[in-house]
């Protein structure tokens, strides 16, 4: 499926007024993980209070042991101090990086803003090297920003 197509499909599962929040997370991220065939592992991280990590929300795909990351560590703690899309073509050449699976050879993270305060982020592990272009960025934005009217 188009990006153009899951579009009003996100917008659908997140307007959905007999669903939790988390139910609606749960199903966007599945929406994704299951029409988008180099996405292999779909979740959200969100900032657990005042404190300086994230914890693992709804999420589509294999269990991860990293259900709390430091702000810092790894590529989702690095866009927890960034505030910036982070795209890794190729994990093997990050240092600053913590393994889910093996098999996972590209990464894209994106910073979910609710008035302009980074709170959380999508995170997507592709197990095709160099998966991501601008074009998930943007559509990842877009999900974002859906999302954000929830909070
Ligand atoms: N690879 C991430 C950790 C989260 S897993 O991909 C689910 C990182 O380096 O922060």
């Amino acid at each position: 499926m188009t990006f153009e197509e899951l579009k009003p499909k996100v917008t659908d599962i997140l307007t959905n007024t007999d669903t939790l929040r988390d139910e609606k997370l749960k199903q966007v991220c599945h929406l994704l993980k299951d029409n988008i065939d180099y996405y292999d592992w779909v979740g959200f991280y969100f900032k657990n209070g005042d404190k300086e990590e994230l914890i693992l929300g709804p999420f589509a795909g294999e269990p991860t042991d990293h259900t709390v990351i430091p702000f810092g560590k790894g590529i989702c703690g690095q866009v927890a101090v960034s505030n910036k899309n982070f795209v890794v073509p190729d994990v093997a050449t990050q240092d600053n990086y913590i393994s889910c699976n093996i098999n996972v050879k590209s990464e894209i993270v994106v910073p979910l803003f609710v008035d302009g305060e980074n709170v959380g982020q999508i995170d997507i592990d592709s197990n095709i090297k160099d998966a991501f272009s601008d074009l998930d960025e943007h559509f990842l934005e877009f999900v974002n920003t859906e999302v954000a009217k929830l909070f």
